[in-house]
């Protein structure tokens, strides 16, 4: 596929590949590896402009970063206008360039909160909640599903709304709501929805490759790609798209993760987030079967470190 940078308003991301916000994985040191292997931005995950009132242990947890990070994006979940203006414009998200609105969190909880996905069918709070966030003077975007039921698309219809109230990205994740996470995407969606708007659009949803990126920008006249789960699994697919050379192997990657975690974050954290990155790292892997339980079971992070170090043995050196 075709890298280069994405401008939006006075920032340039530095490529057109974009790691997806993840809800327990996409903290801190995962931001981190990922801008070290190229992609040009990275969210948190979703965070409840609701919960950010409490500015507690959990939600600082979520926000933390550090002016390493090149471009701060944080991803908010909500669905009344005032209180995602109030935490958009609030002490936690101060220093942030970019807030991502969820607008395809699919789980029944938000759904029935009207908001996530929910908003795919209610355009006038969907775009009453751009506008408020908007008004924080940062950089907006949208994340949001083709629809809520596959046989019902919106997606060219919602990019414009998010276009006419001022947001400045859009990502697509080309399955509706009832797809939830499976089946091939529809990139059509996608491709009507870049049509309509004049903003950058991302394409999200099975990029599983490099072919599959290329594949997805070419079907979709997309700006870029948004990639989720496969980015877990292999981490270098940023430096295989922008051709950045990175010489680390997935054990190393795996330590240096542990290590950086456990300088921000307490130790339940690390081990929840270490065990689940390991789990995805080791997929399809030679020689790490029965690692994952082992993993689960194990009580702390030495020996975590022990069970990393024996998984990856058989690697080969990159
Ligand atoms: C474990 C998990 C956590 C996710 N957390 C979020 C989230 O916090 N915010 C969000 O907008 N999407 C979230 N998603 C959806 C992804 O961002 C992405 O849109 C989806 O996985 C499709 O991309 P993929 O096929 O490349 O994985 C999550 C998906 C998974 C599997």
């Amino acid at each position: 596929m075709r890298i280069k940078p994405l401008r939006l308003g006075p920032v340039t991301l530095p490529s057109n590949v974009v790691m997806a916000p993840m809800a327990g994985y996409t903290c801190y040191p995962f931001r981190m590896l990922c801008q070290e292997m190229g992609a040009g931005l990275c969210f948190t995950e979703m965070v409840s402009a609701n919960a950010l009132k409490y500015q507690d242990r959990a939600n600082r947890q979520l926000l933390f970063t550090t002016p390493a990070e090149r471009v701060k994006a944080a991803q908010l979940l909500g669905g009344d206008p005032q209180i995602v203006e109030k935490a958009a414009c609030g002490p936690l998200l101060a220093g942030f360039d970019l807030i991502d609105l969820n607008m395809g969190c699919p789980t029944p909880n938000v759904f029935k909160s009207g908001q996530g996905s929910a908003l795919l069918a209610d355009l006038p709070r969907a775009e009453a909640l751009i506008r408020a966030c908007k008004r924080s003077g940062k950089l907006i975007s949208v994340k949001f599903r083709i629809g809520i039921r596959a046989d019902e698309p919106v997606a060219a219809e919602f990019a414009r709304m998010c276009e006419q109230a001022g947001a400045d990205l859009i990502s697509i994740h080309g399955r509706s709501r009832s797809m939830m996470y499976d089946g091939p995407p529809c990139w059509e969606q996608i491709q009507l929805a870049k049509a309509a708007v004049s903003i950058p659009v991302l394409a999200n949803g099975g990029i599983a490759s490099p072919e599959d990126a290329a594949w997805m920008m070419e079907r979709t006249g997309a700006d870029g790609v948004m990639i989720g789960r496969y980015a877990l699994e292999n981490p270098y697919i940023f430096a295989q798209l922008t051709g950045r050379r990175v010489v680390k192997s997935r054990s190393a990657l795996l330590l240096e993760q542990m290590a950086l975690a456990s300088r921000y974050y307490d130790e339940p954290f690390v081990l929840s987030y270490i065990r689940s990155l390991a789990s995805y790292l080791m997929k399809k892997r030679r020689g790490t079967k029965g690692y994952k339980q082992k993993m689960y079971q194990c009580g702390g992070l030495e020996e975590l470190e022990t069970l990393i170090r024996a998984a990856f043995r058989e690697e080969e050196p990159l």
